[in-house]
């Protein structure tokens, strides 16, 4: 059986994937600070899955915690999550960005090759695009950033690619995601955002719930088909499974490859409100107020070269995101606190 490292594996995204994979026979081990996540993540998947993932609660920073549990565990591919995400945080505490994400893969990247482990699936991000000139969005599209959180990705994938450069057997993929929302379809895990959530999803099913009075909603004079902001929502379970695909793909892989995961379809703001209404039958009141600074007018994929070379493409539906969604928040009204 071959053992997965996760890091970031008890997030969002990452738990999603720990699901998976433990789902489809791998070993599975978690490195995570829990600064982003709650370890009460861990007895959801065993519900979930039968099985218990190994934790180590550690910094992916932090270079001996990382060397002795590579000399413990014989790793054939890493999956990398952990790091910073909040784009509007990154412009407050830059250097706090930069280390996190940067120096931590920096890190993680040292430990692996002195393990001889040279296989990594590394979460980026369509942010890497900036304010792309047009839609949908490619591979080949050039890349840009707009803030400090988006130039950690950026340089991390040129860190990335240059390594592979140096020493083809470096494995490399890069998965730029479009905008992952939803949840498992058992409510179990979900999206928990600290404080006042940045992204729209949790903001709109706190709003549901009755945490928050109303959503404000960033403006309605965009060049959109309603005014309001369009995005690729893809749902967190088909963003899971690309992660297998990829590791799949890892084993059989000259070069380094990237590829966009999203579903091809962009909704507005006020499309994912009067969905949500319909499919769970809660209010979300919202006002329209200024854009948010930084905010592009739309963005989507063109995700067929993940079906072309992964045999990956997004099959749950903007419904299936917003009931899952729900049922999660619904269920846990204050996340893994509840
Ligand atoms: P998340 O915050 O839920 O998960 C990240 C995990 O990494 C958390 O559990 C956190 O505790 C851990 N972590 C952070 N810094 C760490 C460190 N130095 N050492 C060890 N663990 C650390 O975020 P997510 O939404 O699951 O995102 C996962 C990855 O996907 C991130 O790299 C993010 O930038 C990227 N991404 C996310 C989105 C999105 O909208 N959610 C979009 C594009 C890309
Ligand atoms: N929005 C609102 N009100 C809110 C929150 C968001 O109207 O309270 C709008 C935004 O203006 C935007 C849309 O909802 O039009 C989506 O906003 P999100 O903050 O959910 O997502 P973004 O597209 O801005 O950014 C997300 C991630 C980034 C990532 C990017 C591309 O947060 O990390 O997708 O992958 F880089």
């Amino acid at each position: 059986m071959e053992t997965i490292l996760v890091t970031g594996g008890t997030g969002y995204i990452g738990s999603h994937t720990v699901v998976q994979l433990l789902e489809s026979n791998y070993n599975v081990v978690i490195v995570d600070n829990l600064s982003n996540s709650s370890k009460a993540v861990l007895q959801r998947v065993e519900q979930i899955t039968g099985k218990m993932p190994t934790f180590y609660q550690a910094d992916i920073r932090d270079e001996q915690a990382l060397t002795d549990i590579f000399n413990k565990h014989k790793v054939s591919a890493v999956i990398h999550f952990a790091g910073l995400k909040a784009v509007g945080e990154s412009s407050q505490i830059p250097l706090e960005y930069y280390e996190q994400n940067i120096y931590g893969t920096l890190v993680l990247c040292q430990v692996m090759a002195k393990s001889g482990c040279k296989r990594i699936v590394f979460s980026s991000s369509a942010t890497v695009y900036g304010d792309p000139a047009s839609v949908p969005i490619t591979e080949q599209f050039p890349t840009s950033a707009t803030n400090p959180y988006g130039r950690t990705k950026l340089f991390i994938e040129h860190m990335l690619s240059d390594l592979h450069q140096s020493d083809p057997e470096w494995h490399i993929v890069l998965l730029r995601y479009f905008n992952p929302i939803g949840a498992h379809p058992s409510g179990l895990i979900g999206e928990d955002p600290k404080g006042i959530p940045n992204n729209l999803l949790p903001f709109v099913t706190q709003v549901a719930v009755g945490k928050r009075t109303h959503l404000s909603i960033f403006g309605n004079d965009y060049s959109t088909k309603d005014g309001t902001g369009v995005r690729d929502y893809i749902h967190v379970v088909d963003l899971a499974n690309a992660h297998l695909k990829a590791t799949e793909k890892l084993e059989r892989l000259t070069g380094l490859r990237k590829y966009n995961l999203g579903t091809g379809q962009g909704y507005s703001v006020l499309e994912i409100v009067m969905t949500f209404e319909r499919v769970t039958d809660e209010k979300v009141p919202y006002e329209v107020t200024e854009r948010r600074p930084g905010d592009i007018a739309e963005c989507w994929a063109d995700a067929s070269l993940a079906k072309a070379e992964l045999n990956w493409s997004a099959q749950l539906q903007l419904d299936d995101m917003l009931v899952d969604a729900w049922r999660w928040q619904s269920g846990n009204p204050d996340g893994y606190a509840s």
